[in-house]
């Protein structure tokens, strides 16, 4: 069990802000609650800022208080909202963001998302010298510097529970099914779908796999007496591979259906899981904050919460355990 870390409060910041920023994620409520409550309970004022950094430069910043968050840890999405901010790509806007915050009062602010939004914080930390800190929002745990995001396990539990399913009618009708997960660049959540819902084959970005290694699989599993198939697709970074997979598998005579999960996985009640790591994660970036410490993501490292800084996070590419996609084929075979 994840627990915050014993950090002294130096008294620094007696206002902070939180946002959301990126893709939504199951369990930035319960993140944005335990901000909320912690910093509260420290002494402290909150700021809840409204659609991500473009809110930021738009001004739309409110007082957040113990009932503003209440009501909220088993609802999926953001009631912040949330946005991709192009704009914050530029060195003068995050100036002007770090401005409007200070003119608030507002000490640091916390960013819940991925590694764009935590390049956005990081940059303007280091080109303003505005206090920020990361807690790890993503379902596709593909965040350097932290074995697990917030909305991971949720996701991974939706598309597991889809795969139970579409294994019913597979079966009823012999057939091979091409599940496309989310994940973007990343296989994260394709290998853990892959694996707990016991899929033939998995598709991830980071290893190649050809059309013919899936017929071979397709046809070991004939002979065994297999009749129906799942294969889990990532996305990867262009839309329509697992369409172009169905047509490639046509050509060596199967017929399969595809079956894109895409924002289902989005979306939903967070679960226990995701909502202890939530919770953990948000208070623990408040008490990083209010020890003095800012620059850095709070993320789980061995089962513990490491404070890891920005630049170690930003723009690196967190590696899928070869271990695990070598016990992914074991036991589908
Ligand atoms: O980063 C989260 C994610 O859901 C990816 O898995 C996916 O590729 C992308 O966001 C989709 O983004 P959008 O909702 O903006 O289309």
């Amino acid at each position: 069990m994840l627990i915050i870390p014993k950090l002294v409060d130096t008294g620094k910041h007696s206002a902070i802000a939180v946002l959301t920023s990126g893709g939504d994620a199951p369990g930035m409520n319960a993140a944005i609650r335990a901000v909320v409550r912690y910093a509260i309970s420290q002494g402290r004022q909150v700021f809840g800022v409204n659609k991500g950094y473009s809110g930021l430069l738009e001004g739309q910043i409110t007082e957040m208080t113990q009932s503003s968050v209440a009501n909220i840890i088993q609802r999926g999405g953001t009631i912040l909202k949330t946005d991709r901010c192009l704009a914050f790509y530029k060195k003068a806007v995050r100036r002007e963001a770090a401005n409007i915050l200070v003119r608030k009062g507002i000490g640091a602010l916390v960013v819940i998302g991925g590694d764009g939004s935590f390049t956005g914080a990081h940059l303007m930390q280091t080109e303003t010298g505005f206090p920020t800190i990361g807690v790890p929002g993503t379902i596709d745990n593909d965040i350097e510097g932290t074995d697990d995001t917030i909305g991971f396990d949720t996701a991974v539990n939706t598309a597991i529970d889809a795969i139970d399913r579409i294994r019913d009618t597979a079966s009823s009708h012999d057939r091979i099914f091409l599940v496309e997960v989310m994940g973007r660049n990343s296989g994260f959540i394709a290998l853990s779908t892959g694996i707990g819902g016991g899929a033939e084959t998995i598709f991830v970005p980071e290893q190649k796999t050809s059309v013919s290694d899936v017929r071979k699989t397709i046809e070991r599993g004939i002979r065994r007496g297999k009749s129906s198939s799942i294969i889990v697709v990532a996305e990867g970074p262009k839309p329509g591979l697992s369409q172009k997979l169905a047509k490639d598998l046509k050509k060596y005579g199967y017929d399969s259906k595809v079956c894109i999960l895409g924002h289902t996985q989005r979306g939903g009640t967070p679960t226990a899981h995701d909502r202890m790591l939530a919770s953990t994660l948000g208070a623990s970036a408040v008490a990083y904050l209010l020890a003095g410490k800012s620059d850095a993501m709070v993320g789980v490292r061995h089962n513990q919460v490491a404070l890891v800084p920005f630049k170690q996070v930003v723009g690196h590419h967190k590696k899928l355990s070869k271990d695990l996609l070598s016990l992914a084929q074991k036991l589908a075979t």
